[in-house]
């Protein structure tokens, strides 16, 4: 697929390397001149594929934001018409939000004016992004939001970058327990100590 990440740090960084890896097309939609987060991108993936937010969104299937919650205030209009696209929200809105919103979700879904907007790739570390295997296998993803169709084209993108699955958790109304789980993760990673290289699995008997 077409993938446009808008963003190039730790989290773009990261999928843009796993969708490569992955044989997926990546555009970076960036701000210029690049900035250190983009040049430092730029020379593990190549400058070839940094463009504006405009032209990597005008081509791509798939948006994926990974920036600050606040900045899809700013990059929303500069995506163009996205009503046959579908735009992924990486981000947490844990120190600050959109003003007038909860969630970059529920700004993003305001702005786009498209059912296609899916939650996922908030839950985990980067560093998880980067790399999902973990001894015993892959670790699982999850995803939210009401459009079937789009959470199935996510889904798909999760494995094909070595999630073991990616967990459907239900409509826009459970974006924001999505955001929790971050939080949750941040807390045992950070606060609690466990640090970075911990992940979440859905284990069955
Ligand atoms: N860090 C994690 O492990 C992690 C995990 C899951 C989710 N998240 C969420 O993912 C998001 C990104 O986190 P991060 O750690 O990757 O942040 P980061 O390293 O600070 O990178 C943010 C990127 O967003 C870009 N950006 C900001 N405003 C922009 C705009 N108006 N137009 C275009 N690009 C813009 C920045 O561009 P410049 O380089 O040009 O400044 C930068 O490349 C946050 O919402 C965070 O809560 C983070």
């Amino acid at each position: 697929m077409i993938i446009a990440i808008i963003g190039s740090g730790n989290v773009g960084s990261a999928l843009a390397q796993s969708f490569i890896r992955a044989k997926h097309t990546v555009l970076i939609g960036a701000k210029f001149p690049l900035s250190e987060k983009s040049l430092k991108l730029a020379t593990l993936i190549g400058e070839d594929r940094f463009t504006s937010v405009e032209n990597a969104a005008r081509q791509a299937e798939v948006i994926i934001l990974t920036t600050p919650p606040d900045a899809v205030l700013n990059i929303l209009p500069q995506l163009g018409n996205v009503a046959d696209k579908i735009i992924v929200d990486a981000t947490n809105a844990i120190r600050v939000k959109p003003a007038g919103y909860a969630t970059a979700f529920a700004a993003i879904k305001d702005l786009a004016q498209t059912d296609k907007v899916v939650k996922c790739f908030n839950t985990t570390g980067f560093e998880n992004m980067l790399q999902p295997a973990y001894p015993g296998g892959g670790i699982d993803m999850f995803c939210a939001g009401n459009n079937k169709e789009a959470k199935q084209v996510v889904q798909q993108l999760c494995t094909d970058i070595g999630f073991a699955n990616c967990y459907d958790f239900g409509g826009d109304d459970k974006v924001e327990l999505l955001e929790q789980l971050a939080l949750s993760w941040i807390n045992l990673a950070i606060m609690q100590g466990h640090g970075r290289n911990i992940a979440f699995k859905v284990v069955r008997r």
